[in-house]
């Protein structure tokens, strides 16, 4: 398979290679805020299987094996595809320095700790073509076609760069999987997509896997003949027959059955759909969007989603945003969910702004509409009405310098705040506070407060 061309208003496709971990997220997490398109495996077993199936730009391998084995690894990805650059991340020099044989100009190698400016330029320096001869021309925006207003709220980078996924992947044709945490505004974002699609002018139909009964959903989303079953009382087209010509959003995609789970993956094959019960076939064209809020890779990993369904729609995926990781989305949030003639009174956006919202966005949202309702004074939520659980688990923080407040109170209270406008970075919370990272687990752990 050869590397396409770099278009630069398209996301690069980047093929991660690392076991399951925080260490994986947060890269993942990093690249896919930069604009690329990250696919995720574990092992390079799996990544032989992907680079065969799909193309990347880059596969990014992190490595934990001695010198002999991670070489081995490369020379097998390089001898299916002699010009796919590869960065590998190894936690040993060694590695890299036994490496020299291998070293081209499309194969690098980065030695842990390593930053992620680091990653960034060693990736552009070996996935740049010709078409991309600066590497920065990706990063070129492209004319919005967003209607005027979104209604997904928000201006974090982490929102914009959601925005500028919808603009890429709504035009194609292709199947598009959301993934992301209860809340974080997945079928909003679905809505947005069909909304900038070319079938924005047919209707979006939606199914979620969860809420109909197994038994049931292959007739919903298939149809089916009359008498092909008890209850089966007259002919019934299906979801994807209905939604003919225009969107079928499949909720809760990691909830479907393995044998159903088989027949979508031919629908997206070859557009063709059987009733239950019938021995003809239809052909149906639909664009299918899938929402779950499980990691499908994992769910792939445990034997529970076909992997080849999960390549064939996680091909444009994109993992939505825990609103923890956009805190400073969340003044914008409160004052849309407020409403006209009512404001937070003072402290009580810290307050909000430090919790982590386990339900996302649907949680603060419920929030603010329950503090309005109980609030004591008419027009203004103050943190007395917030639910209680939101005010105890986010501590209370208010210090006013200057008053009978001890040293470790003031401490406590800067370093949450500067860890808070890091947005949980620790690396660069250390850094500014002029203290090792060590220091500052230890600080934090003191403080109760490393969670995060
Ligand atoms: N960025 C946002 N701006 C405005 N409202 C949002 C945003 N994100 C989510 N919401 C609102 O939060 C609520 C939850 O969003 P949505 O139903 O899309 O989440 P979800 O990811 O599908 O959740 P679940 O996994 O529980 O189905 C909705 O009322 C939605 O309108
Ligand atoms: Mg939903």
């Amino acid at each position: 398979m050869t590397n396409r061309t770099l278009d630069p208003h398209e996301p690069r496709r980047v093929l991660l290679v690392d076991a399951a971990g925080k260490e994986r997220d947060a890269t993942s997490h990093w690249l896919t805020q930069r604009g690329d398109c990250v696919s995720t495996v574990a092992t390079t077993a799996e990544a032989n299987r992907m680079t065969a199936a799909q193309r990347f730009d880059i596969v990014v391998l992190a490595l934990e094996d001695p010198a002999p084995e991670a070489l081995t690894l490369i020379t097998q990805l390089r001898s299916q595809n002699a010009s796919l650059p590869i960065l590998a991340i190894c936690r040993d020099a060694s590695i890299a320095a036994a490496s020299d044989a291998i070293h081209t100009d499309k194969c690098d190698f980065l030695v842990k700790p390593i930053a992620l400016d680091d990653l960034e330029s060693a990736i552009r320096k070996i996935s740049r073509t010709d078409a991309v001869p600066n590497g920065n021309k990706r990063q070129t925006p492209k004319p919005r076609i967003r209607r005027s207003v979104s209604p997904i709220i928000g201006k974090s980078v982490a929102i914009e760069v959601v925005h500028q996924w919808i603009d890429r992947v709504a035009p194609c044709e292709m199947p598009v999987l959301i993934e992301g945490e209860s809340g974080t505004g997945k079928e909003l974002v679905a809505s947005e997509i069909h909304a900038a699609s070319r079938v924005a002018d047919r209707p979006m139909i939606t199914i979620n896997c969860a809420a109909v009964p197994a038994t049931l959903l292959e007739s919903e989303l298939f149809g089916h003949e009359k008498g092909s079953f008890t209850g089966a009382i007259a002919t019934k087209r299906g979801l994807f027959e209905m939604a003919d010509g225009g969107t079928l959003f499949v909720d809760e995609l990691g909830e479907l059955a393995g044998d159903l789970q088989a027949k979508l993956l031919r629908v997206l094959e070859d557009g063709r759909i059987r009733r239950v019960g019938s021995t003809c076939e239809r052909q149906v064209h639909v664009r299918l969007l899938a929402a779950t809020n499980k990691r499908l890779a994992d769910e792939v990993r445990a034997g529970r989603f076909r992997e080849d369904l999960f390549y064939r729609i996680n091909v444009l995926g994109t993992r939505l945003p825990a609103l923890r990781e956009r805190s400073d989305d969340i003044g914008l949030l409160v004052a849309h969910f407020l409403g006209p003639g009512w404001t937070l009174g003072v402290g009580v956006l810290p307050v909000l702004e430090r919790y982590t919202w386990p339900g996302n966005v649907r949680q603060l949202s419920n929030a603010i509409e329950r503090s309005k309702v109980l609030s004591a004074e008419p027009g203004i939520v103050s943190v007395d009405d917030l639910p209680p659980e939101i005010v105890a688990a986010s501590g209370d923080q208010r210090v006013e310098i200057g008053g009978d407040i001890d040293l470790e109170t003031i401490n406590r209270s800067h370093v949450l705040k500067v860890l808070q406008q890091h947005r949980g970075n620790k690396a660069k919370t250390a850094r500014v506070l002029g203290i090792n990272r060590r220091s500052l687990y230890r600080l934090l752990d003191k403080y109760g407060a490393n969670q995060r």
